[in-house]
This record gives C-alpha cells, sequence and structure tokens, in this order.
C-alpha cells in the first residue's frame, strides 16, 4: 500500500518487534476497539494495537473481560484491521474460546484471522497453554502470551492484586521461559513487582511488553481509554495523559445548552 506522497506504507512484523528488541529499542501498544481510534493510534505511529478483551469493561458495559465473546472481538478487530494501515493488530482469544485445547485454540484463532485479517492473537496463561501456542504457530499463527495478572481469572487469582511477589516470582519466570520456548513472539506482563519484570526482560531475547510491571521491560502497554482519561476510577497502573472525559462532557453540555437556546444550528450549518 502507499500513502498520498506515494511512500510505501507498510504494517509492523513481528520481525520489526524482534530487531527493536536487539536494539534495545522500546516501543507502545495501545488497546483499540473500533475504526476511529484505529485510525488516530496509527496515526501517531503506535506500532502495535490490541483488541484486547479489556473491550469488556472499557466498551461493551460489561463488568469485567470473561463474558467477551469471539463474535463480539472479531467485529471489533475487523474495524481496527480496516482503519489502521500500520500497526500489527493482534487479537484477544476471549475466555472459553482456546482453554479446552489447541484445536479449539486453532478453530478461534483461524475465525480471528479470516474473518477480521487480525495479524497475531494472545492468550492468557502459563506452561498449561504451550500445546495450544504450538499448534497455532505451527498453524501460522503468531502467538502473543500473558502472564502475571491474567484478568479472565480474576476469580480464581481472588482479585486484581499484584503477582509474582516472593516464590511465586519463580512460576512466573519458568512460565515466561516456557511461552518462549515454544514460540510466542512476545509476552505481556501485567501487574508484577518491576525486580520480576527487569529479570524476565533481560533473560529472554523476545520482548516483555509490561503494564503495572516497571520500567524494565521492552514495551509498555495501556487501555487506551485509561491513557486518555476516559475511564472512571482507572487502575494505579495507568497515567492519564489528557481528560477527555472532561473535554466530552463539556462539549456535550455546551451543544446541548445551544440546541435549547436555539444557538445551534448556525448559519454554516443550514442549507437553503
Ligand atoms: O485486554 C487487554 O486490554 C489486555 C491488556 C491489558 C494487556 O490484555
Amino acid at each position: 500500500m502507499s500513502n498520498q506522497t506515494n511512500q510505501v506504507v507498510r504494517r509492523t512484523t513481528i520481525s520489526d518487534l524482534a530487531a527493536m528488541k536487539k536494539r534495545g529499542e522500546k516501543w507502545a501498544m495501545l488497546t483499540c476497539y473500533e475504526q476511529i481510534t484505529a485510525g488516530i493510534f496509527d496515526e501517531a505511529g503506535i506500532p502495535v494495537l490490541l483488541v484486547g478483551d479489556s473491550a469488556g469493561n472499557n466498551f461493551l458495559g460489561e463488568e469485567n473481560t470473561i463474558p467477551v465473546t469471539v463474535d463480539e472481538l472479531i467485529m471489533l478487530t475487523r474495524a481496527v484491521v480496516r482503519a489502521s494501515e500500520k500497526a500489527l493488530v493482534v487479537a484477544d482469544l476471549p475466555f472459553g474460546s482456546y482453554e479446552s485445547g489447541p484445536e479449539a485454540a486453532l478453530a478461534t484463532s483461524i475465525r480471528f484471522f479470516k474473518e477480521a485479517k487480525a495479524h497475531a492473537v494472545k492468550l492468557e496463561g502459563g506452561a498449561s497453554k504451550v500445546p495450544q501456542i504450538k499448534k497455532l504457530i505451527e498453524s501460522g499463527i503468531p502467538v502473543m502470551g500473558h502472564l502475571g495478572l491474567t484478568p479472565q481469572s480474576v476469580h480464581a487469582l481472588g482479585g486484581f492484586k499484584v503477582q509474582g511477589r516472593g516464590a511465586d516470582g519463580d512460576r512466573i519466570k519458568q512460565d515466561a521461559r516456557e511461552l518462549a520456548a515454544a514460540g510466542v513472539f512476545a509476552i505481556v506482563l501485567e501487574l508484577v513487582p518491576e525486580e520480576l519484570a527487569s529479570e524476565i526482560s533481560a533473560e529472554l531475547d523476545i520482548p516483555i511488553i509490561g503494564i503495572g510491571a516497571g520500567k524494565g521491560c521492552d514495551a509498555q502497554v495501556l487501555v487506551w481509554t485509561d491513557l486518555m482519561g476516559l475511564t472512571v476510577g482507572a487502575p494505579k497502573l495507568a497515567k492519564a495523559y489528557r481528560n477527555l472525559r472532561k473535554e466530552m462532557v463539556d462539549a456535550a453540555t455546551e451543544w446541548s445548552k445551544d440546541v435549547a437556546s436555539g444557538q445551534f444550528p448556525g448559519a454554516d450549518q443550514t442549507f437553503h
């Protein structure tokens, strides 16, 4: 594909991310659930967009990620792929769509590849998910892992709490090694102590993407509504770079007042 100045535009690939790890270049991944933000984040040069199942509690009005369905995420992923030109688009495999085994993981991922044209998938879990990961990679589907606080297991974990403190850190480290050996191209490490995330990032050759995992990771990911200050009660791991919630409330209030007072539509919005 080429843009208006005839420069060739191409998407980030997993080889680009591997090369960035080698060069020690850090990068950013953002969640994205629809076309407007896909276009904006692509224009901003965000190299990887994650159609996360955090769409559940940030887009679909659910309490958490657990109820999100494959059909819902396929529709959102398709919009993000269509509206972006440069980003690698990773789709989350929803809870219930891959746990039962490699064949289930493959069937779900094939739907994401064919129906949404995703470029990679992400799944949660450690050593127990290695058979699924191997099956996907053998079938030509790049896989991103996700360790630490894995939101699909929030009930088993007893809430959204820091994972991998003390001896539990060894389990997460071992899981990371096994995922890397199985061939994942990157791992998200969520809500773990900075020291643990730094050690894993230093040991493994693949990019480690932190969220609430400190500065030592190769990349960082945030939920886009947290970054832009739209989320009410955003988690401590997020930083709001803007207050778009206030901007939007103010704009909607101003417009509705103008409608009530007869100031909108004005001459510019009127046809004769
Ligand atoms: O679903 C999601 O948004 C995620 C990120 C928080 C990594 O998994």
